[in-house]
């Protein structure tokens, strides 16, 4: 009880971290984390954690909305092993002083290899032709079977030009696409070196044959694909989304690809994760759906997962943590 004898802060994980990530807080911290893998922590759970932590360690999957963050008794940092933050209510946690850090930078060349890999993915029908064959389908050479989209000298339309939206687009001058985006605000820079033209949104969706999600989820982005938005689009169009499930109205998209309003579909993310095998999109041949990947590559999963640690660790040390959201 000497004074001055330091209590080391609390730290909550919300899941399974690796022993490397684990070790790195303990040195300086006290650690508990959710340990089932099969299961993200259950809100009560969380909601214990979060009233005497110092500083929760969180994923994309880990809703933090206000209800949550008005029982924190001393939390100093909500540290999200992701870019996006639409999970965290970010008002919420500033009114109380609480910051909040994200992992920007590091995932953006992995998350347009992915998003790229989609686009590929869904314009040549890999998915149909991998079924074809491991369900001994493949037949007599058919002049017309599973052909699709050429990718090259397309057009592809980007909806965010932000860090990823860019990335993606430098992939597209590899294949001689036009490219062409809308954003918020002009991108001069993307315009320079990228050859990207800003356009209205309508003409974006009227004239792309990929259009290519890649904004941030926020009130103005919520089901920016809706039906009137899928109805603009080409018919020989495929829409890719990897940003978050609720910028795509997943029912009107639905009825576009069931009735040939648009040709395809390749998502990386869904308006509720996870989506099981009974879901209605995934009765339809034309898409391509993945598990929320976009990150996934081991070099950059740990670069977020380290990434996600130091800004813990530096908010407890009293510094200000290198990426912290501000709205
Ligand atoms: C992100 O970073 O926002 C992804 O969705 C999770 O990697």
């Amino acid at each position: 009880s000497g004074g001055g004898m330091l209590v080391k802060p609390y730290v909550y994980l919300t899941r399974k971290m690796p022993p490397a990530i684990v070790e790195k807080l303990e040195r300086e911290c006290r650690v508990s984390m959710w340990e089932k893998e099969e299961e993200p922590v259950p809100a009560e759970v969380l909601a214990r954690e979060i009233e005497k932590a110092d500083g929760i360690y969180c994923t994309v999957s880990d809703p933090i909305p206000r209800e949550l963050i008005e029982k924190a008794a001393r939390l100093k940092i909500i540290s999200t092993m992701a870019v996006g933050y639409n999970n965290i209510d970010v008002d919420a946690a500033a009114e109380k002083n609480i910051l909040v850090a994200h992992t920007p930078g590091v995932l953006t060349e992995t998350t347009a290899d992915l998003t790229f890999a989609l686009l590929m993915a869904a314009a040549r029908r890999l998915p149909e032709g991998i079924d074809t064959i491991r369900n001994d389908e493949w037949g007599a050479w058919v002049p017309f079977f599973l052909t699709g989209q050429d990718i090259h000298h397309s057009r592809l339309g980007i909806i965010g030009m932000g860090r990823i939206g860019e990335a993606v687009a430098r992939r597209g001058t590899g294949f001689r696409m036009d490219i062409v985006y809308h954003n918020r605000s002009r991108k001069p820079e993307a315009e320079r070196d990228i050859g990207a033209r800003y356009v209205e949104l309508d003409e974006l969706l009227e004239t792309s044959d990929f259009v290519c999600v890649t904004a941030p989820y926020t009130k103005e982005t919520h089901h920016i694909i809706d039906k009137d938005a899928l109805h603009k689009m080409k018919e020989s169009a495929i829409l890719v989304n990897s940003s978050r499930g609720g910028t795509v109205d997943e029912d009107a998209l639905y009825d576009a690809l069931k009735h040939g309003s648009i040709r395809g579909a390749g998502l990386d993310v869904f308006e509720n994760e996870p989506i099981r095998s009974d879901h209605p999109l995934l009765s339809l041949p034309n898409v391509t759906a993945l598990p929320h990947i976009g990150s996934a590559s081991e070099k950059t999963r740990w670069k977020m997962a380290h990434m996600a640690a130091d800004h813990l660790l530096q908010a407890f040390r009293g510094e200000e943590p290198d990426h912290v959201v501000v709205k």
